[in-house]
């Protein structure tokens, strides 16, 4: 019988990539290759996480290169290389820079792993996915954008938070693009089952919701040299583990629509099932009048960065 263990490439072997690379090998979903551009860098954090195996006791291997031959045949790629934020650089100002980071990475992508699963990390990311897919030309199912998951976990762990219950007890959904546009659901929000709304005054919920829409932000101010690690990378492994182990988890996620919500044409957050294939189902909710508000909101924010990328030439 031939078995052939999944292998995943993550594309950046910095802050979000290496972090990653951990977590993924820790959850042993499969053999990681690490690259990056930056000399010795995939290497030696690849060798680093390989040395903690030993202790941690997991069996995948982690290798670290900068030769795209290296992660031929990935099952999943994760695509982290870019520019960070950093203060007073706003997620649309890393726009130019990333652009062209990302479009070269998807070339070498699409000619050495041309079967695989692509979830995108680099910011913005709604406007990163979108090259992506175009240079990638994969189908939809197959480019998919991280930032639901994450900030879903954000808007959940203040919650948990201020109702001093644990994390994993709460559930949430945050729709929209990655940004301070983006649109969590206090509706849609339940504590060990009952609803958010039924156990916080609205002017609490508002200020959870604002404090998650800033989440990101918050992190950077308070880092100054760089931009949240940890919790993406859990978000993205989240995501490679519903795809590889074909979970039909249902996570929100920035996926192509083509015409679900009233939208074509742009990667935006929305609820789908995440499975083997990719994004197996965009899942259509009904929005109240706030909501689709808000939504749109949102939409039109990712619209105006994707048509900067068309203004900039990029
Ligand atoms: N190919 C491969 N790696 C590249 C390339 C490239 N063309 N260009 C840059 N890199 C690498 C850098 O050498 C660096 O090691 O990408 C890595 C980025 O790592 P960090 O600077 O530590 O950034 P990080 O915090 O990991 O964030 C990466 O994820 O969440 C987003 O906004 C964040 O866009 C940023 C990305």
């Amino acid at each position: 019988m031939a078995f052939r263990r999944k292998k995943i490439a993550v594309i950046g072997a910095g802050q979000v990539g290496a972090t990653c690379a951990l977590m993924l090998a820790q959850r042993g979903l499969g053999d990681v290759v690490l690259l990056d551009t930056a000399q010795g860098m995939a290497q030696g954090k690849a060798l680093d996480i390989l040395q903690a195996a030993a202790v941690e006791l997991f069996d995948s291997h982690v290798r670290g290169t900068s030769d795209y031959a290296q992660t031929a045949g990935a099952d999943v790629v994760v695509l982290t290389a870019g520019s960070p934020r950093r203060p007073g650089l706003t997620r649309d100002d890393l726009l130019s820079i990333n652009a062209g980071v990302v479009a070269g990475c998807c070339r070498e992508i699409k000619k050495h792993s041309p079967e695989a699963v692509v979830i995108v990390v680099t910011n913005p990311l709604d406007a990163m996915t979108f090259v992506a897919k175009r240079e990638l030309g994969f189908p939809r199912e197959r480019v998919i954008g991280m930032a639901g998951v994450l900030d879903t976990a954000r808007f959940r762990t203040f919650v948990a938070l201020e109702l001093a219950v644990s994390a994993r007890d709460v559930q949430a959904l945050v729709m929209g693009g990655h940004g301070d546009s983006m649109v969590p659901m206090p509706r849609h929000c339940f504590v060990g089952g009952v609803p958010l709304t039924e156990l916080l005054p609205s002017d609490r919920i508002q200020a959870l919701v604002e404090r998650a829409r800033r989440g990101g932000d918050e992190i950077v101010k308070l880092l100054e040299t760089g931009s949240a690690f940890y919790a993406p990378a859990a978000s993205i492994a989240q995501m490679v583990e519903a795809v590889l182990r074909d979970q039909r988890r249902v996570l929100p996620c920035a996926a192509w629509l083509e015409g679900e919500y009233g939208v074509r044409g742009l990667f935006v957050g929305v609820p789908c099932v995440l499975g083997g294939r990719g994004v197996e189902d965009v899942c259509e909710i009904a929005l109240d009048e706030d909501e689709r508000g808000f939504f749109e909101n949102s939409v039109a924010r990712v619209r105006l960065l994707v048509d900067d990328l068309a203004r900039l030439g990029l």
